[in-house]
């Protein structure tokens, strides 16, 4: 704990398989672009989930702000990041989801989530995207260990991409990811300039059966995190 106190982190997961009834309510809360971006889906589950990963995001941030949902204006950031327009807000937020699951993450320091549905360990994708030293650790574990730490760099590395909401354009090469102790990954090198690896604090936690999760803050502070489910009420 550091002088400070620890940082609160907000971490909201809810299920997106949400009915017609539902999803038709909760389109009122979307913007048109928003409304146009979730008809795009190709079949109506995933238009639904699009919808109800959208309107928690825009619940759970009028919880948080005292607004209606319809309320928050989005402005993307240069790598699509969405932030809230007018930068008055002291708060910073994430959004993921994964099949039928999403999760959003709020702080006052900048915040990135990840959660993603346990598959297959996918062929060839680690050596494509992790460090040197992820590969060779990856690669000292064998079947089913190999598979979870797999999802445990993926979602470290990407909550923490997501936090600097850069995308693609930097490289889940360029740093490196420390899981020895499953539940608090540590960020322990990465080759952006300037960057201090001390100030980031990661936690992995488990959304539900069959999801990996992760949340990457850019703090000194130590994380207070509170994990509470979303329902969208009668
Ligand atoms: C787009 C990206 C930010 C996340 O993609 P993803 O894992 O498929 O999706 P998630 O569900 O976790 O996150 C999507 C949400 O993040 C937000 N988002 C979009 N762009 C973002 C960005 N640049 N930074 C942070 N958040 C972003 C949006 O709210 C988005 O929701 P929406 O699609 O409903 O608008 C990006 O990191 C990416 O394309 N990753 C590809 C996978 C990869 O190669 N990862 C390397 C791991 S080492």
């Amino acid at each position: 704990m550091t002088a400070c106190g620890d940082l609160p982190v907000d971490v909201w997961t809810w299920n997106l398989d949400i009915d017609e009834a539902l999803a038709v309510r909760l389109s009122a809360w979307l913007t048109e672009e928003e409304r146009k971006r979730a008809s795009a889906f190709i079949t109506p589950q995933l238009q639904r989930r699009w919808i109800a990963a959208r309107a928690g995001m825009r619940g759970i941030l009028a919880s948080v702000l005292g607004v209606s949902p319809q309320a928050p204006v989005f402005v993307l950031g240069p790598h699509g990041r969405p932030e809230l327009a007018g930068a008055d807000s002291p708060f910073s937020f994430n959004l993921s989801h994964s099949d039928s699951l999403a999760a959003f993450a709020v702080s006052e320091a900048v915040v990135g989530v990840d959660v993603e549905e346990i598959k297959a360990l996918p062929e060839g994708v680690a050596g494509m995207v992790f460090s040197k030293p992820e590969i060779a650790a990856l690669e000292a574990e064998t079947g089913g260990a190999r598979a979870r730490a797999f999802y445990r760099y993926w979602t470290a590395k990407e909550a923490v991409l997501k936090a600097l909401g850069t995308g693609l354009s930097v490289s889940g090469r360029s740093f490196t990811i420390d899981i020895s102790r499953p539940e608090v990954p540590r960020l322990v090198s990465a080759d952006w300039k300037d960057e201090d690896t001390q100030a980031w604090q990661l936690s992995a936690f488990h959304p539900a059966d069959g999801f990996a999760g992760a949340v990457a803050v850019r703090t000194q502070r130590s994380l207070r995190l509170n994990f509470k489910t979303w329902t969208f009420g009668e």
